[in-house]
């Protein structure tokens, strides 16, 4: 048995996709991905309940974790852009085993991504509705649990249907309406800023950390959350139309103005409502009611509801990708390689990735998706930055023209040590999920992936 079975790299294959996207579709396929539940929905619990007015700090704390993995990634990106994103890259430098486990991970941390963002969705759209004074009948209204009366979360389930169902068709034509909500998202930020800031009372701002720096690791633990989805945009290295250049720009773009506006929005926030009154599902629309801009509060709370589908498109269709991806490979069945003959996208892989997205946003809550999502991600980022550390010794520096990680091996290892912290910050239930989800993945590959994969004929 061969577990590190390697794979060349292959630069002038030809893909059966269309190559059409460029730097700017990339950036805004990021934003539209990273921008989402995290800055709307969880910064009012994990200020309330975690960091206080220093959750400022913990978003900085998770921007340099995030930017720190960002740069290994971008250099993978530029120097291995081929479909898979970290999963491919694995398979190059540490071959078949890790690259399953990393591919693994990454269908998880996106699946429960575009989960967790509709079940958010779901609270805010609900929350509208009664605004309205509409009322679905209790059993369809969250999560499984009888003894709450709940037993489906039936908005979540529809709108991971539309979203499936729009990325299944043209990837141009997604991206488009994805556009589209980036600008809305721009939009209502930038309203919340304008306003905002002139309501500002310093004093609110004291004491800046009632829970100490343990509070700002565990609020920046939470928030990494809202910067996920920058490592949507490698997945979509085989529709770019150069993509050494343009994916690692649309990595780091895409993660700097996530950063920037994240820090100007929880300063705002904090400085608008005092801490311990944030403990709301809809934090930067109630801040706006809060100093009695209902009308700014309502238009924000709208934006959020349709921005908030941008991350679960972005992330369905990364998904929809990565499992194309493995299944080409011969990991997972063949029927998600399929190229849909009319629109020329994966649609079979995509009606997957509907599927099981559509079974955790229906009968899961929103907090474990959460916590799930990242312990996913920052396992697998550990795996990139350690990956960095061997390509370089197999291949060399990069070379000209090529995205360039400084200070290596420091700035890889510290990228290494700062995701142990983050996830040694996350509770022992997403633990023990964690590792179920470990063993379930090593079960799939000795029992159907070793034996399948494409390394057996290619030999
Ligand atoms: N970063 C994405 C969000 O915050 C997952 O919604």
């Amino acid at each position: 048995m061969d577990l590190f079975r390697k794979k060349e790299i292959n630069l002038n294959h030809k893909s059966e996709m269309k190559k059409e996207l460029k730097t700017t579709d990339l950036i805004m396929l990021g934003i539209g991905a990273i921008i989402g539940t995290g800055i709307f929905v969880v910064t009012g619990v994990a200020a309330n309940q975690n960091a206080g007015p220093a959750l400022t700090l913990s978003f900085v704390l998770a921007a340099i974790v995030v930017i720190l993995s960002g740069l290994s990634f971008a250099e993978f990106a530029s120097r291995v852009p081929v479909i898979g994103g970290p999963y491919a890259y694995l398979y190059v430098v540490f071959g078949e085993f890790a690259a399953w486990l990393t591919g693994w991970l990454l269908i998880g941390e996106f699946l429960l991504a575009v989960s967790s963002v509709s079940s958010g969705w779901s609270g805010y759209v609900q929350g509208f509705l009664a605004s309205l004074g509409v009322r679905l009948p209790q059993a369809l209204t969250g999560a499984y649990n009888p003894e709450s009366g709940t037993y489906i979360d039936l908005i979540a389930v529809l709108v991971v249907v539309f979203v499936t169902y729009i990325v299944s068709l043209e990837a141009k034509k997604a991206l488009r309406l994805n556009n589209f909500m980036v600008f809305v998202k721009f939009g209502i930020i930038a309203l919340f800023i304008i306003v905002g800031i002139f309501f500002v009372k310093p004093e609110n701002w004291q004491p800046f950390t009632p829970f100490g720096f343990e509070g700002v690791l565990d609020g920046a633990a939470l928030v990494f959350f809202a910067f996920l989805g920058f490592d949507a945009v490698a997945m979509a290295a085989e529709e770019v139309k150069n993509p050494q250049k343009d994916v690692p720009r649309g990595i780091i773009g895409s993660i700097l103005i996530a950063t920037v506006l994240y820090i100007i929005v929880t300063l705002i926030l904090t400085g608008i409502v005092p801490y311990t009154e944030l403990g709301v599902s809809d934090p930067v629309a109630f801040a706006m009611r809060y100093v009695g801009h209902g009308t700014v509060g309502a238009i924000i709370a709208v934006g959020a509801i349709l921005t908030l589908l941008t991350v679960t498109i972005s992330m369905m269709y990364s998904l929809a990708r990565l499992l194309f991806a493995v299944s080409k490979d011969g990991l997972l069945p063949h029927f998600m390689s399929e190229i849909d003959k009319k629109h020329r996208t994966p649609k079979k892989a995509t009606y997957a990735a509907g599927f099981a997205a559509l079974l955790f946003a229906g009968f899961f809550p929103l907090n474990i998706l959460a916590e799930l999502t990242n312990i996913m991600a920052l396992a697998y980022l550990m795996l990139v930055s350690l990956g960095l550390l061997k390509l370089r010794k197999m291949f060399g520096q990069p070379k000209e023209g090529e995205f360039k990680v400084p200070l290596v091996p420091i700035l890889p290892i510290v990228s290494i040590l700062s995701c142990l912290v983050l996830m040694l910050r996350l509770q022992a239930v997403t633990w023990i999920v964690f590792a179920i989800t470990m063993v379930i993945g090593l079960v799939i590959y000795f029992s159907y992936g070793y034996k399948h994969s494409k390394m057996n004929t290619e030999k």
